[in-house]
């Protein structure tokens, strides 16, 4: 049996700002794996390289070093485009193709090849908190909010087998938050979906993974079960960290 999604020794780096600077490296050495049904937390500081990793891993951005499996098998010999049927990513700003909110949800399964199932949209648009929302709305006029979870209900309807999640309740309320987290964890539940959902929001990071990913210090530094890891953080970075949010920041 292979992983779900595999990746060893990942290394980044972007080139600096003026002409003939050094490129400055963003992270090394950075290795895990997604099993299916997977549901992981991908935490860290600000500008650790947490939505790089999740582009990486969606072959959004292309790595400068290391070895990226689907399956089993080399990214080298997967077209990006059929790649990320498996593997969906769900922007940290959500962005919205032209047209209705309907138009939206269609798009993804036209270029993919895929029926439209408008039930099922309806259902999740439900799940999420947007019963209101009338899906002949311009996409454009949505609030950021909204934008999110439309967009996440377009990566949904694709059935990827992996979902990168890149902060994608960062503009909503308690509640929106609530239901966007319930109808994840359901979905993972009944479709086997794998979840890798980046958060700064550490009460949710506990309600929603079963392992973390932690990175700090150019690198994936932990990866844990999310109750030992918050239990018990194995490096003084770790410990930094996981006691920062004790008190349930942001909640
Ligand atoms: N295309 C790019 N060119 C140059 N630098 C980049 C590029 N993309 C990202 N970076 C830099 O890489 C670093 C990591 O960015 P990234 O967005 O992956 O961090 P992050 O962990 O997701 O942070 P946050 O929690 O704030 O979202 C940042 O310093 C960013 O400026
Ligand atoms: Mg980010």
């Amino acid at each position: 049996m292979h992983n779900l999604l595999e990746f060893r020794n990942l290394r980044k780096s972007f080139a600096g700002p003026g002409e003939g600077d050094e490129k400055r490296l963003l992270f090394d050495r950075v290795s895990a794996a997604v099993e299916p049904a997977d549901r992981i937390a991908l935490l860290g500081a600000s500008g650790q390289g947490k939505s790089t990793l999740l582009r990486i891993l969606a072959r959004l951005d292309v790595m400068d070093a290391g070895e990226l499996l689907l399956n089993g098998t080399s990214a080298r010999a997967v077209d990006p485009r059929i790649w990320r049927k498996d593997v969906g990513y769900v922007a940290q700003h959500a962005v919205m193709l032209p047209g209705t909110v309907e138009d939206n949800l269609r798009t993804v399964s036209m270029l993919h090849g895929t029926p439209y199932d408008r039930g099922l949209a309806g259902r999740l648009l439900d799940r999420m908190g947007l019963v209101e929302l009338d899906v002949r709305k311009q996409a454009s006029d949505l609030s950021g909010g909204e934008k999110q979870r439309v967009s996440l209900i377009r990566s949904l309807l694709l059935r990827p087998k992996a979902l990168l999640l890149d902060e994608i309740t960062a503009s909503l309320d308690r509640s929106g938050r609530e239901n966007v987290e319930r109808a994840l964890q359901d979905w993972n539940r009944r479709e086997g979906t794998a979840l890798v959902w980046v958060t700064h929001d550490l009460e949710q990071a506990r309600t929603v993974s079963r392992r973390t990913w932690f990175m700090a210090g150019g690198t994936l530094l932990e990866d844990a079960p999310t109750e030992s890891f918050f239990r018990e953080p194995r490096t003084a970075e770790g410990r930094m960290f996981a006691s920062s949010g004790k008190t349930g920041e942001g909640r």
